[in-house]
């Protein structure tokens, strides 16, 4: 089992690059089966995920070459849309749900596992499942997989009951070769959306409205490949961002869209973080005391749910009483035991945390609970006092490019090892 011991303490300087937005490359792989051609995706990070989901797709017949950030993928010869053979590695993998509405979409039916939930919360696919059957799909699950068919597929009128990022890619993944135009309303803005859209529209789709509440989807009757380049990853920009309020430090983080992070400059900048935007980045100088402040994490342009965790560490040193409100999964704040470890003092009540601040964390034996709050686990580690050993970090390793090397690169003390045994 392999794990992470960090020295605290240390502040955080220089530069940091940022690759291709891992939520976004989980959309455009799978919609690569809707053209059935070759084409070409750059910026792809190397992150566990990705691997992942580049393994399912060569087990139904995808080409799939790798160079570097490159990525070529042939999907001319894909076999069938059964996907029940690969039950083990699929129901591992959230974003599993893209091939229900990429093979939907290309072949008229898909068999595919029910995606797993995860300690963040149940995650249901109902409103997948609604955006399919206003196509004119019937769904049926039975045995954990999920069985989806239609005669033909006709644009439609679709209400989203909950902002949900995955119903909005998924039904544009049905919808791009669908008879008709499809309306999908209360959709997801994030830009990871958005970098969906972009994509699918250079194959020659017709979608507009992307990144507002309201996205047009109008059907045409074929793709071609293209070659598109992912967008900087608005999570690992903001991620890196926390780790320079954090430790005090000084990094300019590079190859970034800022107006994706202006919830995260904003909220910064009121703890007294200054935060400045630069031609190709956006460069984060820290300072302690942080100021106390109140987040609730809401659908983009709101403060993402995906940097609640991180966000509490700060919350956990700051000045006075800050709280965050998570009201985008029922279940994310597991992690608060582990800080609670290392001396924070943290008050759940339903869906808000509060914090009381503490002058500093202590290290010790912590564990991520998930992805997101591996990344939180990181950032407690690299300002406590001491050594901290964080084990589950193959969570880490599904988001996170290099990420030991790169805070190396910035003057962190981290090293990844191996207790060769299950328990580390
Ligand atoms: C995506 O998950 C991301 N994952 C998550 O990132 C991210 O936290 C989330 O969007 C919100 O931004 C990927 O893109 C692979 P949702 P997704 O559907 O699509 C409820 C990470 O760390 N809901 O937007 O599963 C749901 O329960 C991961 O990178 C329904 O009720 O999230 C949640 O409360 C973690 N019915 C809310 O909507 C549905 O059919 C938002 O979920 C679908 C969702």
């Amino acid at each position: 089992m392999e794990y992470y011991i960090i020295e605290g303490g240390r502040r955080l300087n220089g530069e940091v690059s940022i690759t291709g937005a891992k939520n976004a490359v989980l959309g455009l792989i799978p919609a690569s089966i809707l053209c059935g051609c070759a084409s070409k995706i750059e910026n792809v990070p190397d992150i566990r995920d990705v691997q992942k989901y580049l393994d399912i797709l060569e087990k139904l017949g995808v080409e799939v070459y790798r160079e570097q950030d490159n990525l070529y993928l042939n999907t001319e010869n894909i076999e069938s849309s059964d996907c029940s053979p690969y039950e083990e590695e699929i129901g591992k993998m959230r974003a599993s749900y893209y091939l229900l509405g990429a093979l939907l979409g290309r072949f008229g039916k898909a068999v595919v596992p029910l995606p797993g939930g995860c300690s963040i919360g149940d995650r249901p696919i109902d409103q997948h499942i609604k955006g399919f059957e206003a196509l004119g799909a019937t769904v049926k699950i039975r045995h954990g997989m999920v069985y989806v068919e239609a005669e033909k597929l006709t644009g439609a009128r679709i209400y989203m009951d909950v902002v949900s990022v995955g119903a909005t890619i998924n039904i544009i993944l049905a919808a791009v070769l669908a008879e008709g135009v499809t309306y999908i309303e209360n959709a997801a803005k994030e830009p990871h959306v958005v970098d969906v859209a972009n994509y699918l529209n250079l194959m020659g789709a017709n979608i507009k409205g992307a990144g507002t509440d309201t996205i047009r989807i109008y059907g045409v009757d074929s793709l071609h490949g293209c070659e598109y380049s992912v967008i900087p990853d608005q999570i690992t920009t903001g991620t890196y961002m926390m780790m320079a309020a954090a430790t005090q430090g000084n990094i300019l983080i590079k190859n970034v869209i800022p107006r994706h992070m202006d919830a995260v400059s904003a909220k910064l900048r009121e703890m007294g973080v200054q935060v400045i935007e630069e031609d190709d980045g956006i460069r984060v100088i820290g300072k302690r005391p942080l100021k106390p402040v109140k987040v609730k994490t809401l659908p983009y342009p709101g403060f993402p749910t995906d940097l609640q965790q991180p966000m509490a560490v700060l919350m956990a040193v700051a000045n006075g009483s800050s709280s965050i409100t998570e009201s985008i999964f029922e279940n994310r704040f597991k992690y608060i035991d582990e800080l609670r470890k290392m001396g924070a003092e943290a008050t759940v009540t339903g869906r808000t945390c509060t914090f009381n601040g503490v002058e500093e964390l202590s290290g010790t034996r912590i564990r991520a609970t998930d992805l997101r709050a591996g990344a939180a686990m990181v950032i407690a580690g690299l300002i406590a006092d001491g050594e901290t050993k964080i084990t589950d970090i193959h969570y880490i390793d599904r988001g996170y490019e290099h990420l030991e090397d790169n805070l190396r690169n910035l003057g962190g003390i981290i090293r990844r090892e191996n207790s060769g045994n299950e328990e580390a």
